[in-house]
């Protein structure tokens, strides 16, 4: 017995090391979880490339880190108040045993009291069918995860990515009220809104406000409180080769099908506003705005010759779904992601930069 306690008592300290990380805040009072919410949240994703120093940080709730985990990052938040969270992604078909999803969640909730983070964005962005087993696993591993991390770390947040509509986007058919229930909130993708198009091929925005508006009105009649949900902002665009454009703009592009639909986004390729904001200047057509979509686009000719339509968001149309998602109650507005725009120390990149974080909060 004695030995085995002397044996156990030296092992112990080897073992526990790697659990307690030291704090790496320069105030260890940073390293603990931030506490209560504030009136309005905004969501910022970060993908890493450490353009995190120059966001705006005044109106700033939440981070969510898709990228690598970055300590100043965090202790630089918990300074200014704002969360940070893991990004949570698993296939669900290996979630349907509860035994499989408490493994699962144990590992998140370690990883995230390890990092001193504040909970998880989970993004699933998988096919559910209405009738597999996944339809419950998915609401059940949500509801699952928000316990344990409210437990664990108190104050924590806990959301999930659901898509611009509930009505089976990219099939991805979810139990969507359960969804908003287990969890703190949804944050809804509202772009990528051509994913699915069974219309003419025409290169199409991003996020055009009546669609966008639309799917909030559809996740509200269906019950789920506007408190709930959390509006997502595109900080890019499009740009669509065309196969031939009219001049009237009518970008004719080659169909890409996609679960189902005929014609896709897919065909495009996105980028991000620092490079549209470069490639604007240049082009044949200037900045035009969409009077009906409410989205502005531009149009270039390449080195081949082929002609391009880029559509995309600027501070004017994201301010008018901003306005929308304050009036309307939601819980908050956030974007993917914060790394899109050009954080140059230069009067032009700062103005651009400083107008599209303004335009969240009109
Ligand atoms: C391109 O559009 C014009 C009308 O704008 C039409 O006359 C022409 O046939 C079209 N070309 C192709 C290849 O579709
Ligand atoms: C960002 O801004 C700088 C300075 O205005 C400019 O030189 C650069 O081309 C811009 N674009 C990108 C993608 O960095
Ligand atoms: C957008 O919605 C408004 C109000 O419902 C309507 O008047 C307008 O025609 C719609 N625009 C489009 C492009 O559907
Ligand atoms: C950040 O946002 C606040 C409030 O909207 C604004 O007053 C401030 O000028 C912005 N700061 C920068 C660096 O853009």
């Amino acid at each position: 017995m004695r030995l085995l306690r002397g044996r156990l008592a030296l092992l112990l300290p080897l073992v526990a090391l790697p659990l307690a990380a030291a704090c790496p805040c320069g105030d260890p009072d940073l390293c603990r979880p931030i506490q209560g919410a504030r009136e309005f949240e905004v969501f910022v994703f970060d993908v890493g490339g450490g353009t995190w120093r120059f966001y705006n940080w005044t109106h700033i709730t939440t981070v969510a880190t898709f990228g690598a985990y970055d300590p100043e990052l965090m202790c630089y938040a918990h300074a200014r108040g704002a969360r940070v969270v893991l990004k949570g992604d698993v296939p669900v078909e290996k979630m349907l045993e509860p035994a499989a999803r408490e493994l699962w969640i144990t590992q998140q909730v370690e990883l995230a009291k390890k990092q001193y983070m504040d909970g998880i964005n989970i993004d699933i962005e998988q096919a559910v069918n209405r009738l597999s087993p996944e339809y419950d696993a998915l609401t059940n591993l949500v509801k699952e995860t928000t316990d344990a991390f409210h437990r664990a770390i108190p104050g924590s947040q806990v959301t999930f990515d659901v898509a611009w509509s509930p009505a089976c986007i990219d099939q991805r058919c979810y139990n969507y009220i359960g969804l908003a229930n287990a969890c703190d909130f949804v944050f809804v993708m509202s772009y990528d809104e051509q994913s699915q198009n069974w219309g003419e091929c025409i290169a199409r925005p991003n996020a055009p406000y009546n669609k966008t508006v639309s799917g909030y009105e559809d996740y509200i009649n269906m019950g789920i409180h506007p408190k709930k949900l959390v509006m997502g902002v595109p900080w890019y665009g499009y740009d669509y080769t065309c196969l031939n454009l009219s001049k009237d703009h009518i970008c004719s592009i080659k169909p890409v099908p996609f679960h189902g639909a005929p014609c896709s986004d897919a065909a495009g390729r996105q980028v991000p506003y620092k490079i549209i904001m470069d490639q604007v200047t240049s082009s044949i057509s200037g900045s035009q705005w969409d009077e009906e979509q409410e989205a502005p686009y531009y149009e270039y000719k390449d080195a081949l010759g082929h002609f391009h339509q880029v559509w995309y968001d600027d501070p004017w149309s994201i301010s008018l779904k901003a306005a929308y998602a304050q009036q309307r109650g939601l819980r908050g507005i956030g974007m993917w992601n914060g790394d899109c725009l050009n954080y140059s120390r230069t009067a032009v990149a700062e103005q651009q930069t400083e107008a599209m974080w303004q335009a969240l909060i009109p």
